[in-house]
Formats: C-alpha cells, structure tokens, sequence
C-alpha cells in the first residue's frame, strides 16, 4: 500500500500532481508553484496543448532538484466535477507517475475538490482511487518489466486543519481499495490454478487472524449431503472437486439477523457441452468474480469492524465438457426440492446459485445480495460502465443504488415481473435454466435469469422469503486494456458499493 503523509506545503517528491479545473488557469497554490519555477505551468496552462479539460495532462520537467516533475492533468469544468471525475483524475495520475518509474508523488488536493465531496470522503476516495491505480496484474512477467508501483504519496493541502480524521479515512480506504486489489488478484490469476480448491485456500487465508471471522469449507461428499443437486450437476463434468465456501463473520449481536453475500465461483466457464464458441471463452477466468466480490467486501467489513453479522455463500465449481458432463435435457433437483430443466448447459451459474441462495434459508437472514457475471445480456442491455440491479424491494434496491453512487460506482436497476417469471417456466420440471421473453431466447435474458434466481428466494414448503438483491455483474468486471485511470484485467467492481452499503 501506499504511505500517505499529509502537508500544507509541497515537499521534496519526484513529482507533483497537480490537478487544474478547466478554463480556470492557475489557482493560488498553482501560482505558488508557477513561481518557484519561473514561469513553466503558466507557459503550458492556457496553450493549446492544456486547459484543464478531463484526461488531458502535461508533465512539465522543471530542473528543481525539490520538485523535478510537475504533472498537470485536468479535471474539466469546477461546475461539473464529481466524485468519479475526481477519483478518475487522481488515478490518472498516478498510472502516469508509475509508467514512468515514479515512485513516490506529491498530490495537490485542491480545497474546491474538498468542498464539494467534504473531508472524509475525499480523504477515503483519494486512497481508494491511488491504490485502485497503483495495481498491476503482471506476477507472471518476468521481473524486469513489471509495473513500478508507488510507495509514497504526499497530499497537500494549504488549508489543511483535521489530520486526524484524514489519516483515518485515508487508511480506511486504502485497506478498502488493498481488498478489492486482492478480489482483481484473484479474477485475474489464470484458471489452472484458481481451481475451486485454491479459491477456497484463498478464502481461509485472506480471513487469517480477523476477529470474529470463521472459514468453513463443504466437501463435494457434504454437498451432496445437502442435496445440492444443481451445484452438483455444474461440477461433474470437471476433474477439479467443487467446493462450498461459507466466511461468516459476527460483528454484531448474537440475536441480530445477518446479511448474508452469495456469489458465483465458476473458476472457468465453458459453457459446458453447450461449448462457447472460442471469442467468448477467453475471459470466463473471471467467471468467478461474484464469489471474489462477496468474499472481499465482507473481509473488508469485517476489518473494518463493522458491527454486523455477515455471511458469504460461495458455490465454486468449474463448468467443463467431458464425458461425465451434465448435458441439455438432464433434470437437476435443488437442495429445496425443486426441479430444474437445463436447456444449456452455459447457463450454470443461475444453477450453481439457486442451491446457494437455497442454502441461505437457513441463516433466517435480514436481506441476501448475490453477485454474478451471470449474463452476457446484461452486458447488452447497459454496456460495460455499471452493472445490472434486480430486487422486487424498493428499499434494498435504492440503499444499494445510494451506496453505489456514493463511491462512484454504477449499479443500474433492470426489471423482474411477470413476464420474466413465465419465461422460465417449464413443461417437464419446475423450472427451465433458459427462458427469454415472448419465447425469443435472447430477449430480456439478464431479467429472465434473475427471475430464475428469484425463484429460489422463496421457501416452497415454509413459504418464506428473504429480501434480496442480485447483481448481474457480467457488464462491469473487466477492462481487457485498461483506462487511463486503471490498468486491464479485473477491475474490482462491487467491492467499495458493498463496504459503503454494510457500514451505513
Ligand atoms: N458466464 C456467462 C455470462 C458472461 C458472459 C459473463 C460474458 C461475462 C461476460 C454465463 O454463464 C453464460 O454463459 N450465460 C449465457 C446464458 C445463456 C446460455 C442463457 C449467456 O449470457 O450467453
Ligand atoms: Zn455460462
Ligand atoms: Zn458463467
């Protein structure tokens, strides 16, 4: 993680960040600097080259042994500027620092900037967005090209008063941002070694030594003592076991319901022997980010200690074509009872769930949220800057939208109803794991599969159901070649709206 030190004047750094609103020119400070360098930002403030418009940045090389590099970068108009423009700027700086062997940055953090987003939250996602930047998945590259990443930063601040509750929001979200560095490790790691098992290893070993937290690990022989029969069905055409993964964390007290994460652990999606068609196999390494998501916000909660009593279900299984495979036509029985038709053998995360949200019944718990890249019709419906929200309960889902968009994450909220719920009916078994609307396959398929989650919310015998949410995360979890505040692979999404929704 990055040191971050706080100060009212720059001091000694490799470079400056120094971010500019658009058509604004120099502020005070940046006069300051201008200054002390004879003039050099002000020649570039105004020319053709910079006025501050969002992305634009010019590194300016100012021969002072102090301050050897000035980087200027825009944050567009001061009347437009919002969180995300300015977590995307700060970012933005550092990728250019660090592909430029940088190592340590003073960042000037203008007092505009806190006026509008206020201390806390600027002093939290001032670090979430550094360490979110300072990320690179390049482990299996040899030594020598590997990112440079950043070990120190000094923000300044010439109005600087409350240190205290800087450094604490500071460290808060960069242990946030470390945790969803830690979910992207996991998406990105190649799928021959993120098998269920290592998941589960991963799971044990990112909760060592936090208070109050417990790892519990199902063999396939206890899933099928469950009776977890549609999991199962996913799992059996692969030579890797699957693996159940409940984390539980007890921040709060013994008679306080949980809220329990339920996330999608497919380590690699084939689609089975409905086989994917080679352009849409690359990347179903990171079929398991939902399981990754759930299992890093709650062990980011549960840093924080926050006093809650929370459960992540993570079904982790691999979705293969072989001989022993589960085919088009077999029948499943979910732990529940309930039959399910399988039509597609690709649509096997609404299965592997349906026996985890099952599952969840017997917490008896306050709401359950589950993530899943589960869709690619989600991914047409919205496009790959937010991810898609489905809840029956108004409540849950605009607590989930406000914590999205108060760390500047998109959820967007897509429909359930009755049109979806009929898609997935079924002649021969309870339920059908394809469905579109209107009998079109491809219409409506991100809500007809949330329908088929929905489905399992509800106990059939009791008859109970639990407030839920699902996230069809399959628009959001990727960028193959980065942004500019950003580099590729997985990008973590999930994991700040999660934290922001389980403390408040
Ligand atoms: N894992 C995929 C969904 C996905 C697609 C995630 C693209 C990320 C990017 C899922 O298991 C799947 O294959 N879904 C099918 C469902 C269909 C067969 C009903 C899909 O979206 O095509
Ligand atoms: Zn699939
Ligand atoms: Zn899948």
């Amino acid at each position: 993680m990055i040191k971050v030190t706080l100060h009212k004047d720059a001091p000694k750094a490799e470079c400056l960040i120094l971010p500019v609103f658009e058509g604004d020119g120099l502020d005070e400070f940046g006069k300051e600097m201008d200054a002390r360098m004879h003039g050099m930002l002000n020649a570039v403030v105004g020319s053709k080259d910079f006025d501050g418009q969002a992305q634009q940045y010019n590194m300016v090389h100012t021969g002072d042994k102090e301050l050897p590099r000035m980087l200027l970068i825009g944050l567009g108009k001061q009347k437009d500027v919002s969180l995300l423009a300015w977590k995307r700027t700060v970012g933005t700086g550092i990728v250019i620092a660090s592909n430029k062997k940088i190592k340590n940055v003073a960042l000037y953090i203008p007092a505009d900037i806190v006026k509008k987003i206020g201390d806390t939250t600027c002093a939290y996602e001032t670090a979430v967005a550094m360490e979110l930047a300072n990320y690179s998945f390049d482990e299996y590259k040899v030594e020598k090209s590997r990112a440079v990443l950043l070990t120190d930063a000094a923000w300044v601040m010439p109005d600087l008063q409350t240190k205290e509750v800087w450094q604490k929001s500071a460290s808060e979200g960069a242990m946030v941002a470390d945790m969803t560095n830690e979910v992207r490790r996991l998406g990105n790691t190649p799928p021959s070694i993120m098998t269920p098992t290592f998941l589960a290893k991963q799971a044990q070993a990112l909760a060592k030594g936090i208070p109050k937290t417990k790892v519990t690990v199902l063999s396939k022989s206890e899933i099928k003592k469950l009776g977890m029969g549609c999991f199962l069905g996913v799992a059996q055409g692969s030579m890797e076991d699957p693996k159940f993964i409940i984390v539980e964390y007890k921040g709060g007290v013994k008679t306080q319901k949980p809220t329990v994460l339920v996330g999608k652990g497919i380590t690699f999606d084939s689609g089975g022997l409905s086989i994917k068609p080679d352009q849409y196999m690359c990347e179903m390494k990171f079929d398991m980010l939902g399981a990754a998501t759930a299992l890093g916000s709650l062990i980011a909660a549960a840093k924080l200690g926050i006093k809650k009593n929370i459960v992540a279900l993570l079904p982790a299984c691999e979705n293969m074509p072989s001989g022993s495979a589960y085919r088009p036509d077999d029948i499943l029985t979910a732990m529940n009872g309930q039959t399910v038709l399988v039509e597609n053998t690709d649509a096997e995360g609404r299965l592997i769930l349906s026996d985890a949200l099952c599952y969840a019944h017997i917490y008896n718990p306050k709401e359950v949220i589950d993530f899943a890249t589960l869709t690619g019709a989600c991914m047409v419906a919205i496009g790959t800057e937010r991810s898609g929200l489905f809840s029956p309960d108004d409540a849950i889902a605009r607590k989930l939208t406000e914590a999205s968009e108060a760390v500047a994450e998109q959820l967007w909220r897509l429909p359930l109803g009755e049109e979806y719920t009929d898609a997935v009916k079924c002649d021969v078994a309870d339920i059908n794991n394809m469905g579109g609307v209107g009998g079109n396959r491809r219409y409506g398929g991100a809500s007809a599969a949330a329908a088929f989650l929905q489905f399992f919310t509800t106990h059939p015998k009791t008859k109970k159901t639990y407030p839920w949410a699902h996230i069809d995360m399959s628009s959001c979890y990727n960028g193959p070649k980065g942004k500019p505040y950003i580099r590729g692979g997985a990008n973590g999404f999930g994991v700040q709206t999660m934290v922001e929704y389980l403390r408040t």
